[in-house]
Formats: structure tokens, C-alpha cells, sequence
């Protein structure tokens, strides 16, 4: 539980004094207790949750302004460079990084658990083929709530935990198929011999037809890297879309294909695919400054540039660009759409339109630059961060079940119209 600070802040309201506690966390700003406002007949107004914390939280701590993000403490950078991103997995929901031991584990039981029921693959087949993989990732997700009944019961540490692992290791196998089921391929299963990543490109880029196929370990390491990068982030909109869907004790795998809804939206996760969209668009260098004036016109975003909490740098970014780099390098790629990624990222860093409203790159600016290098087709971009996403969005969900919580319902202002009668 957080510390009760013993300073107060006083609200003075129809000229009677509330005094409101102040709680200090291990890191970040005090935050001020709300809840006695309700007794004075007011609510507090805050759109956007711009100024706050809806829960409290031991797993991602992040500073904007000094761009720093931790995962149980660990800079995302060391865990970037020197973990993998099952370790980080087993550190999101245990709260320490495995012992070789607990590694080996950890790793094992995931793999045992890849394979998903054959039922779910009949669901593929109620889609379209030209649906959007994020489409069918919503419906596959959601559609495991109907499985593992025997294992659902949400107070039990141990079914929890089992979920947990079901849907790390399920999560790749869900979406390669999403991608398959697009390009009329058939489903590739899982291959427990190889490492987590290097699965999920065997899943996504084999075919029967190539029995010799082998994953490049360049882009295996850079998949894992890209995993780790997105694994956690808080509070933000799909992780308290989670909480939110999760106070009910709602499903888990339903409260999941809530986040993946979530995530799903170009002002989130799906800022990745909307880059390379955007990078399409604008064509070539010639046309950024043209482009650069429509946005200062507000006429279109820049994507990939800007986040509600980083307003200095994205950490994720820095390490995601010099991954772009490694990759781009290694491949022996020269990609034009780079050359153009980067006179944006000139121009914004330098145009005092962007320093003053403190835009800068954030992590999915280059994540779409390195996805793309790999061979990963653009509608697959955000069922990635999806993907690697599972692990933040259910140790979030299980953090919240393993202590006291109530129903999240928030209130409102309401300015529709006073009570009326219908007209006889
Ligand atoms: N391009 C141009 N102008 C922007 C952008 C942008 N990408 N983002 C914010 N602004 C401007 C905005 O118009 C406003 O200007 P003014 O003060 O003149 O009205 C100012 O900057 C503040 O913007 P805001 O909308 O109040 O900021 P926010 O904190 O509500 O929004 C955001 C954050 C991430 C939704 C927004 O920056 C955005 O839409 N960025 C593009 C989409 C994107 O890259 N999203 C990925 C975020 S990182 C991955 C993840 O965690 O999901």
C-alpha cells in the first residue's frame, strides 16, 4: 500500500474545508485523494485522465519528463540489451527477473502450452479474407473465453497464473494465423524446438511448400528486442481498458480482446501501421515540407511523433532506433521510406511548432521502419504490438485481482437536458 505522506491539501467548497490525504509512492509524484469530495456533493472533472492515477501499481514506473521507463525497477534499455523478452514476461508478473532455473522453467511451460485448441482454428473461417488481422484477432481472443472452463476462477492464484501462460504462449500462434488465414496460407503449428520469437516468424513466414525453412537469427533477435520494447506501459488506454473490463470479473481472454480493441486505434498501437501508411502518402523527400505544413494546419498528425506522457523523449524509441539501425545494416537494406523517416524526424526536431508542443519520435515511429525491413506486412504492425502486449495488459489484470478493488465506474459532467415530460 502506498504511504500516507501526512500532508494534506485543502479544498475549500461553499466556504467549508475539505481536507484531503496525500499519498507518496516509491517514485513520481504525490498523488491527492479524491474520494472525500464525493461527501460534499461534487465530483472532480478530469477528461482524458490527464492528471489521474486510476489505480495503484508495482509493475511500470514511467517518468515523461526525464523519459525514463522501469519495469519492477529495471530501465527498459538494460532489459532491451540484456534480457530476453520471456525473462521480461516472467519479470512483469513475478516482480523479479527468473534465476537460470526459473528461466528454463518459464520457458518450458510456455512451450507447452503453444498449441491452441483445434476448435479455435473453425473461428478463422467465419472471416472475411481480406479482414483486417487485428479484426480477427478481437473475435480468436475473445473467442477462448468459451475454453478452459476449468480453469477460470479468478480468486484462484493458480488458474491466474495458468491464464497467464496461456495467453503469452498462445498470443503468437493466434496471430501468425491471423496473417495466414488473410493470404489464403495454411495454418503453420507451433515448433517447440525453436526460441519464442523465432516460432512466431516460423509461424508467420513458412509454408509446407519450404520444408527447409529457417528464421534469419538477425531478425529473430530484433523480434525479441521489438517484444521486449512494447511488453508494459502502464496505465495507458488498452492496459486500463483491461482493469476496467477486468473489475466486472469479466473473463480474462475477454477482458484481453478489450485491450486489443483498444490498442487497435491510430492514436495507440495502431500508430505503427498509420506511419508507414503516412510515409506512403507523402511519397518522397520533396514532399515533407509541403506535408510538415499540413499538419501545422492541423489538417492531418504526424504519426509516430508524440505521446501523452513522454514529453521529452520515448525511451522505447531511442533503443527501438539503433535496433532499426542494426537491422537496416545487417540486411544491407537502403530503404527510401528511411531516408524520408529521417528528414521528418529532422524537421520535427528542429520546428518550433513540434519543440514547443515537445513532439518527438515516439516508439512506433521506427518500430514500423524495422517490422517492415523484417518482411512484416503493414496490417500486421499493431497485431505484433498485440501480441507483445499480452504479458503487461494480464500481469496488470492479475496485480488487480490479487488485492482489494472496486468495479471502475467513473461519473460525469452532465450538460443534456433537465427532466421533461412527453407531450400528450
Ligand atoms: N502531430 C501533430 N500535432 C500533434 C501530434 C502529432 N502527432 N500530437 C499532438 N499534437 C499537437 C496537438 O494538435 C496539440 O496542439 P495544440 O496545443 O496547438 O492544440 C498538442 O500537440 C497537444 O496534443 P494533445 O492531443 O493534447 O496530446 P495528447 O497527450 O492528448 O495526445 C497522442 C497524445 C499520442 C494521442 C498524440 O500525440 C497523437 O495522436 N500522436 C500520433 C499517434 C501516435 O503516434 N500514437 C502512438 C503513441 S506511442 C505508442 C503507444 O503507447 O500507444
Amino acid at each position: 500500500m502506498s504511504e500516507a505522506t501526512g500532508k494534506k491539501a485543502v479544498l475549500e467548497l461553499d466556504g467549508k474545508k475539505i481536507e484531503l490525504p496525500i499519498y507518496s509512492g516509491t517514485l513520481g509524484p504525490d498523488v491527492i485523494d479524491v474520494k472525500d469530495v464525493l461527501a460534499s456533493g461534487h465530483f472532480t472533472f478530469d477528461p482524458g485522465f490527464m492528471a489521474t492515477a486510476s489505480c495503484e501499481s508495482k509493475i511500470t514506473f514511467i517518468d515523461g519528463d526525464k523519459g525514463v521507463l522501469l519495469h519492477r525497477g529495471y530501465p527498459i534499455d538494460q532489459l532491451a540489451t540484456q534480457a530476453s523478452y520471456l525473462e521480461t514476461c516472467y519479470l512483469l508478473l513475478n516482480g523479479e527477473l527468473p534465476t537460470a532455473e526459473q528461466k528454463a522453467n518459464f520457458e518450458q511451460i510456455v512451450r507447452e502450452h503453444t498449441m491452441v485448441h483445434d476448435q479455435v482454428s473453425r473461428f478463422y473461417n467465419g472471416f472475411r479474407r481480406d479482414a483486417h488481422p487485428m479484426a480477427i484477432m478481437v473475435g480468436v481472443v475473445g473467442a477462448l473465453s468459451a475454453f478452459y472452463h476449468n480453469n477460470l476462477d479468478i480468486e484462484d492464484v493458480n488458474h491466474r497464473e495458468i491464464t497467464a501462460i496461456r495467453l503469452i504462449a498462445k498470443i503468437p500462434t493466434l496471430a501468425a494465423w491471423s496473417y495466414k488465414y488473410t493470404v489464403g496460407q495454411p495454418f503453420v503449428y507451433p515448433r517447440n524446438d525453436l526460441s519464442y520469437a523465432e516460432n512466431f516468424l516460423y509461424m508467420l513466414f513458412s509454408t509446407p511448400a519450404d520444408r527447409d525453412y529457417k528464421v534469419d537469427p538477425v531478425l529473430a533477435k530484433a523480434m525479441d528486442r521489438i517484444f521486449t520494447l512494447h511488453a508494459d506501459h502502464e496505465q495507458n488506454a488498452s492496459t486500463s481498458t483491461v482493469r476496467l473490463a477486468g473489475s466486472t470479473g469479466a473473463n480474462p481472454y475477454a477482458c484481453i480482446a478489450a485491450g486489443i480493441s483498444a490498442l487497435w486505434g491510430p492514436a495507440h498501437g495502431g500508430a505503427n501501421e498509420a506511419v508507414l501508411k503516412m510515409l506512403d502518402e507523402i511519397g518522397s523527400v520533396d514532399n515533407v515540407a509541403e506535408f510538415m505544413e499540413k499538419v501545422k494546419r492541423k489538417e492531418v498528425k504526424l504519426m509516430g511523433f508524440g505521446h501523452r506522457v513522454y514529453k521529452n523523449f520515448d525511451p522505447r524509441a531511442k533503443v527501438m532506433k539503433q535496433t532499426c539501425d542494426e537491422v537496416l545494416a545487417a540486411l544491407g537494406i537502403n530503404d527510401p521510406q528511411l531516408e524520408l523517416a529521417m528528414e521528418l524526424e529532422r524537421i520535427a526536431l528542429n520546428d518550433p511548432y513540434f519543440v514547443e508542443r515537445k513532439l518527438y519520435p515516439n516508439v512506433d515511429f521506427y518500430s514500423g521502419i524495422i517490422l517492415k525491413a523484417i518482411g512484416i506486412p503493414t496490417e500486421m504492425f499493431t497485431v505484433i504490438f498485440a501480441l507483445a502486449r499480452t504479458v503487461g495488459w494480464i500481469s496488470h489484470w492479475i496485480e488487480m485481482h490479487s488485492g482489494p478493488y472496486k468495479i471502475g465506474r467513473p461519473r460525469q459532467l452532465y450538460t443534456g437536458e433537465t427532466q421533461r415530460d412527453i407531450k400528450g
